[in-house]
């Protein structure tokens, strides 16, 4: 019982927590590193005491491709299918297929779904 009950804890918990928004207001220097599925976005971030923290996140666990847009979304796995991004904090801008296979250019404001904990970025 008590061990059904714990993982459920563990399970639901990601989905509950609130969502990590406006890291470039916290966070100097943003820019991409990795590539295909690795894309990365990294960043010098401050921490709750205010010293600086380097901090790397993997952007396909944030990001998912929704035929051609780029949108918010865990686990979303963007960068299985987009590529030729480039980042103009904070705006990322990619080539995404559509599902039909075209190829579609998208922008989306990354400040909407990622944020930086404690010198951490998450989404
Ligand atoms: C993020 O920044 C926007 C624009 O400055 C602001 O409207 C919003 O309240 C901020 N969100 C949080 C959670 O701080
Ligand atoms: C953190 O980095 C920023 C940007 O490079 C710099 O201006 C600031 O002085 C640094 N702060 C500390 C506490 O090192
Ligand atoms: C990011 O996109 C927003 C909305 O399209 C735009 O207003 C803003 O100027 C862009 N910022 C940069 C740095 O490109």
């Amino acid at each position: 019982m008590q061990f059904n009950s714990l993982l459920a804890v563990i399970v639901v918990l990601p989905a509950v927590l609130a969502q990590g928004t406006n890291w470039s207001q916290s966070c100097s220097g943003g820019f991409l590193t990795g590539s295909g599925p690795s894309l990365s976005l990294q960043a010098v971030c401050k921490t709750n005491s205010g010293a600086n923290h380097t901090t790397t996140l993997g952007l396909s666990s944030c990001l998912g491709n929704s035929n051609g847009n780029l949108i918010c979304q865990r686990g979303g796995a963007a960068f299985q299918s987009c590529g030729s991004c480039s980042l103009g904090v904070p705006n990322l801008t990619c080539n995404c297929p559509t599902t039909s296979g075209a190829g579609h250019t998208t922008t989306i404001n990354t400040n909407n779904c990622i944020g930086n904990q404690n010198g951490n970025l998450f989404c």
